[in-house]
């Protein structure tokens, strides 16, 4: 595979993109033998010798996995409780994926497992907003008019939430669907935002995570991203 040499570098353990651009700029790297300043230097995976401070870096193809996570299990790579890797236990060197963000244990649907740690900073990173879209099914019966906190920003004590883009799907006196999306991601956030409008929600699904679909993935089985939907992602965190 051919690959620039910073991100080798960065995929390979040494460090962040600019911490490695640093190290390759200083002359800490050598291709098969010869230091190369250059962090856009393109190297063959598979043919050319990288050392940096004479300690191969070892390419390991980085995973990107799309899970449709049931209710009942923990976002987390260790708990006592059952945890979303059972899910992912079958793919090999699956210890080393974990979660990009969080979904509540009661809460169902995309959540995204990477060995990728630059790109799953990136995504949780507040700076770069990457929009989430949930379906939800609240309490009662909901009123366009109770949306407009919603849509123009929440206030909480922790943190203040964006405006975020909600509309009705269906409502009745008992309950109603709403699908919310918001570019934040804190804990409870949207259980928070409905509950302050007063329809606490009843059901939690992420079925967007900025360009990805959950689409027809069935609850509890996982996919690897296609090569367009990372490279789709990759851009929109400017990678
Ligand atoms: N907001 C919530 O309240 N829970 C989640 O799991 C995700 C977003």
């Amino acid at each position: 595979m051919k690959i620039r040499l910073d991100r080798l570098l960065a995929e390979s353990g040494f460090g962040t993109r600019s911490q490695v651009k640093r190290l390759i700029k200083k002359g800490h790297v050598t291709v098969n033998g010869e230091i190369v300043k250059t962090p856009g230097f393109t190297v063959d995976t598979d043919r050319d010798e990288v050392l940096v401070d004479g300690e191969p870096a070892v390419f390991e193809e980085n995973y990107y996995i799309m899970l449709n996570k049931p209710a009942g299990y923990v976002t987390s790579t260790k708990d006592r409780a059952l945890t979303v890797m059972e899910l992912v236990s079958d793919i090999p060197r699956f210890e080393k994926l974990f979660p990009v963000g969080r979904l509540d244990k009661d809460a169902e649907g995309l959540l995204l497992l990477t060995t990728d740690g630059e790109l799953a900073h990136r995504l949780t990173h507040p700076k770069w907003k990457v929009p989430k879209t949930y379906y939800v099914v609240v309490e009662g019966k909901l009123k366009e008019e109770e949306l407009k906190p919603i849509r123009e920003g929440m206030k909480f004590k922790d943190f203040e939430a964006m405006p975020a883009k909600v509309r009705i799907i269906s409502s009745s006196s008992s309950s109603s669907e709403a699908e919310i999306t918001i570019k934040e991601g804190k804990y409870h956030q949207v259980k928070r935002m409905f509950d302050r409008i007063g329809h606490p929600v009843r059901y939690l699904k992420r079925i967007r995570f900025g360009n990805l679909e959950l689409g027809q993935l069935p609850p509890g089985e996982y996919r690897h991203l296609t090569d367009e939907e990372l490279s789709l992602l990759r851009k929109s965190v400017s990678l």
